[in-house]
């Protein structure tokens, strides 16, 4: 079951510009980065409860965001529901006849699990599902 927006996802550029902006001009708290190797990005997240702000910047220059950006500079890339059960959404959706991107969820950022409906299936938004590892939240 959906039970919440998890975060916003911003591809940038410049990660480190982007950080800038978003804990100096803006006044968000940083939590810092992770790079998640799975989605080969480097996240930077920013807490705004209830939610959170996401920076995706590729890692090593590769993988989705790097062809993202390529494509259409910076800008928002995706929104991500957090999930109690992200099996059981997984098959009620494809049930439905929604696309994944990959056929189950992987590893994503603070060991939730992760996997993203395909912008088909969403009228040209990507979404993120995501279960929280265990005691997070
Ligand atoms: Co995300």
């Amino acid at each position: 079951m959906i039970t919440g927006l998890d975060h916003i996802a911003i591809a940038v550029p410049d990660l480190q510009l982007a950080i800038q902006r978003f804990m100096t001009d803006f006044g968000l708290q940083y939590e810092g980065t992770e790079d998640v190797e799975a989605a080969k990005t480097t996240t930077a997240f920013f807490p705004l409860p209830p939610t959170s702000i996401e920076l995706v910047n590729p890692l090593q220059g590769e993988g989705p965001i790097a062809a993202f950006l390529e494509k259409r500079g910076g800008g928002i890339h995706h929104l991500c529901f957090r999930t109690d059960d992200i099996d059981a959404d997984i098959a009620r959706l494809k049930d439905k006849g929604y696309q994944f991107i990959g056929d189950e969820a992987t590893p994503g950022a603070h060991g939730a699990k992760v996997i993203f409906i395909h912008p088909k299936s969403c009228d040209g938004v990507l979404v993120e599902l995501s279960q929280p590892a265990a005691g997070d939240h």
